[in-house]
């Protein structure tokens, strides 16, 4: 989306002034505002956030204060859309910065799903029932989509909770926009990533299947990924354990599946932190997700040795537009009483994408 520049007072302030501004509006605002951060959040941004955690967490930490008139997402699109339709109607939920995106979750349009969504239905017949299960990473109307037709939504934090009980609900699940999650939750639950899953492709016929393959999968996965998780190999797995005998590894769930397979763990952010802040003194870790999070980790936690598996910085680009000066503009707009880049989910989409991330709430609690 188009964020207009800031006006030149913001855009020249210097972070302590950026930092004390944001600290004084925040006390004006008291218990009118919640400030969220996503663990990718930059340090400058995440000291100001009431709540930080993964997109799973923050979703349920945005319905927890309805007293709240504001509540400000320091993530990027698709987590405010999702606060927006987990809040009430009286609160109006902000994005600092509007070009805040996800790449991955630009990777899947409602047009394309449902093309894909029609061939299926065409190859498949009506005696056959697909599941529709989206991450959270996607527009809010895919997950209209999804929830108008019996789907949920899932995290990177309950994606198998999620995806078995789609499986219960029919013979196949549609899972977009991340082909890599799809991949590793269906491998955990015991499905065959070659016998059992296509990949579709959105730029081609049948998403580039033959009509058998498509009948013989459980899986139909989205050729979606995120550029930040694919740069991790199984290269880097073996050199850091090479250079650090007893080291563990654990990755995000958005990698490849060779590259989770040769770690020792995978998890979401926020399982990601729990096991570090629970891993012993003196042990070593090397982490596969973005460099925001490992970094602070390292920060926190100077008793163990902490590194990203990826030697080159591995930020997410669309998280770091989320910049100080975008939060103190924001906040002290609201201040003055403008409510600025707000972002509002229209109703009818409201509706059925809040029907299936309260399914996800249900299904995974
Ligand atoms: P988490 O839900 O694990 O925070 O993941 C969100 C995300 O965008 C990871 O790339
Ligand atoms: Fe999207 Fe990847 Fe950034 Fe997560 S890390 S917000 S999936 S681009």
């Amino acid at each position: 989306m188009y964020q207009a520049p800031l006006p030149t007072v913001y855009a020249d302030m210097t972070p302590e002034e950026a930092d004390a501004r944001i600290v004084a509006a925040k006390k004006v605002l008291g218990s009118r505002l919640v400030v969220l951060g996503h663990h990718y959040q930059q340090n400058a941004i995440i000291r100001h956030a009431d709540y930080r955690g993964d997109s799973y967490k923050l979703a349920k930490d945005a319905s927890r204060h309805p007293e709240a008139e504001f509540i400000v997402f320091c993530g990027v699109h698709f987590m405010a859309e999702s606060a927006d339709i987990l809040s009430g109607d009286d609160q109006h939920v902000i994005l600092p910065n509007l070009a805040a995106g996800c790449s991955m979750a630009d990777m899947a349009n409602l047009f394309q799903v449902r093309t894909c969504w029609q061939e299926l239905e065409k190859v498949l017949g009506p005696q056959t029932k697909i599941t529709p299960v989206t991450y959270i990473n996607s527009a809010a109307n895919l997950k209209a989509f999804v929830g108008e037709r019996g789907g949920t939504v899932c995290t990177s934090s309950n994606a198998s909770k999620a995806v078995s009980w789609a499986l219960e609900q029919g013979d196949k699940v549609l899972f977009f926009p991340d082909q890599h999650l799809g991949r590793n939750t269906g491998v955990a639950l015991g499905y065959d990533p070659d016998s059992d899953m296509v990949v579709w492709d959105p730029f081609k016929p049948l998403g580039g299947n033959s009509p058998e393959r498509i009948r013989e999968a459980k899986f139909i996965l989205w050729k979606g990924h995120c550029s930040v998780h694919k740069r991790f190999t199984v290269e880097q797995i073996e050199q850091a354990r090479r250079e650090h005998p007893g080291i563990t590894v654990i990755v995000h769930p958005e990698c490849p599946l060779d590259v989770v397979r040769a770690a020792d763990l995978s998890g979401s952010t926020e399982t990601i932190l729990h096991t570090i802040e629970a891993a012993p003194a003196g042990s070593t870790w090397a982490i596969g997700t973005e460099i925001n999070l490992v970094s602070r980790l390292a920060k926190e936690h100077p008793d163990k040795t902490i590194f990203c598996l990826d030697p080159q910085i591995c930020p997410c680009s669309t998280m770091y537009r989320i910049h100080p000066s975008f939060l103190c503009w924001v906040l002290e707009e609201l201040v003055a009483g403008q409510v600025p880049n707000e972002i509002v989910v229209p109703p009818k989409v409201k509706h059925f994408a809040k029907l299936a991330l309260d399914r996800m709430l249900t299904v995974c609690s």
